[in-house]
């Protein structure tokens, strides 16, 4: 990885963030690409308090084709990895187009430039989302596609793209990760994630419950078939699946003319419920976490977890953070940062 000069779309984000350190940890040279519509600044600082260095930053949006051209005209650019996109479920029912455009206007924008400049090592983010409701748990690879929204569609659709370019042309090197639940922070407390507004995920709800900037976690739902009627996911802590980028660039034979193209899951292929995360975050902050029932959420399944086998089998990626760590990391971040950057 010494001397690759790798684009992070996206790169002052929560899982972007993460994954800068871990290539700077590798020696990569690190360009980030980001338009700072749902990310600060700061966290450039923050970066490089952790790893002494402050990584190269464009404050662009993907959409523009001009100054994102004239990056790969600057920096001999040897891998991108592509987290640059709107994220939130529900906003993405009530604007699709934004939707679209952004994600998939996007990154289509961003994959003509790559092939211009023959950059052709690519690492997609992409989402469990992606399954909809899962017919079995765990999930493979294999199961059958069914995005139940336009942020799940936005996914699917890059993966579709991503997959002909590989067939029209097999010395692209592709990679698409499909995340499950990312959570935690960077064991510095520096970084972690900083949601605009009212936190839509779990993790950092009861984060701010147990600061007591919220009053008290809903639970959306205790009559799913689980164990404890809670719906159930596979959490991941956000420094795991950073690792899972460089595993997945390192896969790759940048000295080979033949590409390769792999889908993996990246989770723990472990199923916690809300009130196992409730609990485990209780005894890590030492903070109660009051709770109130309510219906189920809509569009939410009852479980998925991932079958996390293949990642291990092609990238020897296994985790090492379980929930502790998980709901450890979460508070430190949340208690060095009550209002975030
Ligand atoms: C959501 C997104 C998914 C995204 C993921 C990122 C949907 C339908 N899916 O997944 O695309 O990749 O976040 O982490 O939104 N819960 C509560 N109270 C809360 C919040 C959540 O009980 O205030 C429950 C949910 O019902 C669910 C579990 O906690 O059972 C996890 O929810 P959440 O963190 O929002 O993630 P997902 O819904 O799995």
């Amino acid at each position: 990885m010494k001397e690759c000069t790798i684009l992070v779309t996206g790169g002052a984000g929560y899982i972007g963030s993460h994954t800068v350190i871990e290539l700077l940890n590798n020696n990569c040279q690190v360009i980030i690409v980001d338009d700072l519509s749902n990310s600060n600044k700061k966290v450039l600082d923050r970066i490089e308090k952790i790893t002494g260095v402050h990584p190269i930053f464009y404050p662009i949006s993907i959409c523009d084709k001009d100054a994102l051209s004239l990056i790969f005209t600057t920096h001999k650019i040897n891998a991108v990895i592509h987290f640059a996109a709107f994220k939130a479920v529900g906003e993405s029912v009530q604007k699709p187009l934004d939707y679209y455009k952004n994600n998939v206007s996007g990154c289509l924008l961003l994959l003509q430039i790559m092939q211009e400049y023959s950059v052709k090592t690519i690492v997609f983010s992409s989402s469990a989302t992606v399954y909809g409701q899962p017919k079995e748990v765990p999930v493979k690879e294999n199961s059958k596609i069914s995005p139940q929204s336009p942020y799940g569609f936005t996914k699917m659709m890059i993966e579709q793209i991503l997959t002909d370019i590989y067939h029209a042309d097999k010395s692209w090197n592709i990679a698409i990760l499909r995340y499950f639940n990312p959570v935690g922070a960077h064991r510095s407390g520096l970084i972690g994630e900083n949601p605009n507004g009212i936190p839509n995920n779990l993790m950092p709800y009861i984060a701010q419950v147990a600061t007591g900037k919220l009053d008290y976690l809903q639970i959306f739902g205790n009559d799913y078939i689980t164990k404890d009627g809670t719906g159930v996911r596979d959490y991941i802590h956000v420094v795991d699946l950073a690792i899972g980028h460089i595993k997945a660039l390192k896969y790759f034979d940048f000295k080979s003319k033949v590409g390769q193209m792999i889908t993996l899951n990246l989770g723990t292929g472990i199923g916690c419920s809300v009130l196992d995360v409730v609990k485990t975050f209780e005894k890590a902050s030492g903070k109660s976490i009051p709770y109130k029932i309510l219906p189920r959420r809509s569009g939410d399944v009852a479980e998925y977890y991932a079958d996390a086998t293949l990642a291990k089998q092609v990238l020897g990626f296994q985790t090492r953070f379980n929930l502790d760590d998980m709901c450890c990391d979460t508070w430190r971040w949340q208690i060095n940062n009550p209002e975030g950057y």
